[in-house]
Formats: C-alpha cells, structure tokens, sequence
C-alpha cells in the first residue's frame, strides 16, 4: 500500500494532490489542514473527479495529524504564502513555527516517512526541520529546484520555439534571487544553449527565472504560484515512490559536497525508494562557483538569522 500525505491543504497541496492522483501511482492521498471543512470538501472533490479522469487512488481530507500514520512520503507545504513585495526570506519566523510544528507532528505518526518541504524560504525551513527531525539527511529535503528548473526551460523553449522536453537544465543553488541557472550544462535539443540564444537575451532569461516566483506573485495579488510547483513535488514524488533513480535538483543538506557544509542547497541529487540516494557533482565552470558561493551567502544569511 502507498500513502502519500501533505500537510497543507492550500493551493499548493491540493494542485500537488491533484496531479499525482491522475498518475494512478498511490493507493492513498490524504491531506491534512487545519482547515477542516475545505480540506474534506476537496478531498471528496477530488475523488470524484477520478471517476472521470480513470484513477481510483483514494483521497482523504482531515485535520487530523493521526491521519499521516503510515505514509511513505509526506509534503509539507503549510506556512504563509509571499505578497507582492515581500522577498522569501520575510517568512522566516511564522513559517518556522509552522515547520517546526508539522515536524513534531511528523515524528509522532510517521517517523519512516520521507519528508519533502515546500514552505518558503525553502532551503532556510528545510534546516529548521532537519534540525528539529534528527533524521538522516537522505530521508528530509526540499523540492525547489525542478520547479525554478521548469521556469528556466519554459523562458529557453519560448526562445527558441524548441519543445520544453528537448531542454536539458539545471538550476542550482538556493531557491532566492541567487539561483544559479547552470549555462554550461544547458542544452536545447542537444546543442549548447550559446549557439541558439545570444548573450543578452541568455542573461535576461536567468534574471526571468531567478524572479519566476516573485513575478507570479505579483500578477496573482494573493498567494503565489501552485501549478508549477504542484507538479515539480509530483515529479519528486513519483522518483521516489517509482524507485527510479531519476536525478533532479534537489535541496539536500551538504557534508562537504560542492565544497559546502551545513547548510541545505539545491544541487542534482538520485531519488528512490530511499529518498536521496546519491549526490552528483556536477563539473562547474568558475564563473558558476562563484555564483554558487554567493548563493550560499543567501542562504547562510538565512539560517544565521534563526539565532
Ligand atoms: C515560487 C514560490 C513558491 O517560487 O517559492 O513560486
């Protein structure tokens, strides 16, 4: 039997929900919110339209953390979306409450679970639950990278009128205004990206990604974006719960890999049955280390401001 959870029942978890059900890839959903009556009413929602859509993976609303019991994969995605004009890193201290309760919750139903943070600033509330978990890092990372990922090859395939799966990317680093979009290791259908898109128009399409978030934000006026980052945790999900070994960027706690440590960063990581499976380092050309490093900084900023 598989069950997959998510704690956060907002636009975010629900759109992520949505998605994996018509995978037809887990017997169990359940989503947990405070939020009672929307949250089963959703729930209910969703299971309908499986009659329809062809799935028939049981979805459950509840308010009730009893509920994770037995999970395999639980996403956290609970907390404070941004509003227009405020960064990511403003939602530091209400949603370390907020992480730090699902946590406990976490560690009380479903202590085998692996866990997947979506709650902003990503890569500053997965230290903070890693730190409250005291699980193995391979079992608790962040999904921020395949969604910042999709951005950059969304802007390269309307570029260059290339289909957005012959776009090979990666996108690095921490998910704030330091992203690193990995030029040398973009390719559109097998070519280096500098042959098909000139220098400037590159460099205003890695400005795009870095403000992909924030740009939706400002158009939606409230919450921020759900169906780019609802399929980027399905993505993750389906890796693990498929076994596939698929490597895809992943926020993971460094122990001296890319030459960083203690500190969570998204860097290309094998996703199985066992959560982070292995870590690849990628070659790096300097420039990109450098803006590695100064994502770190970003980072760093964020988890010293905990204190
Ligand atoms: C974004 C938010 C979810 O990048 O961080 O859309």
């Amino acid at each position: 039997m598989s069950k997959v959870s998510f704690i956060g029942a907002g636009f975010v978890g629900s759109t992520a929900a949505q998605y994996l059900a018509l995978k037809n890839i887990c017997d169990e959903i359940v989503l947990i919110d405070l939020n009672e009556g929307p949250t089963k009413g959703k729930a209910l929602d969703l299971n309908q339209a499986g009659a329809t859509l062809g799935y028939d993976t049981q979805i459950k609303g509840s308010s009730d953390f009893e509920d994770l019991k037995d999970s395999q994969i639980v996403v956290i995605s609970a907390g404070k979306p941004r509003d227009p004009g405020m960064d990511r890193m403003d939602l530091i201290r209400i949603n370390r409450e907020i992480v730090t309760s699902c946590i406990k919750q976490v560690r009380k139903f479903c202590l085998d679970a692996i866990v997947i943070l979506v709650t902003n600033p990503l890569d500053v509330m997965c230290y903070v639950a890693y730190q409250e978990a005291g699980m193995p890092r391979e079992k608790i990372f962040g999904m921020a990278g395949v969604l910042d990922t999709s951005r950059f090859r969304t802007f390269l395939a309307w570029e260059t009128g290339v289909s957005k799966g012959k776009i090979e990317a990666w996108v690095l680093g921490g998910h704030g205004n330091q992203m690193v979009p990995v030029l040398e290791h973009t390719k559109i259908d097998g070519k280096p990206v500098g042959e098909l898109v000139e220098k400037d128009k590159l460099q205003e399409i890695v400005e795009r990604t870095r403000n992909g978030g924030g740009e939706i934000v400002e158009l939606l006026g409230k919450g921020s974006a759900y169906y780019a980052p609802g399929a980027s945790i399905v993505e993750m999900v389906e890796a693990i719960l498929t076994d596939s070994k698929k490597t895809l960027p992943v926020s993971v706690y460094l122990q001296g890999e890319y030459g960083y440590s203690d500190l969570f960063l998204g860097v290309p990581a094998k996703l199985g049955k066992h959560g982070i499976e292995e870590i690849v380092e990628l070659e790096l050309a300097a420039d990109t280390k450098k803006l590695l490093d100064d994502s770190v900084e970003e980072v760093k900023k964020g988890i010293e401001s905990l204190d």
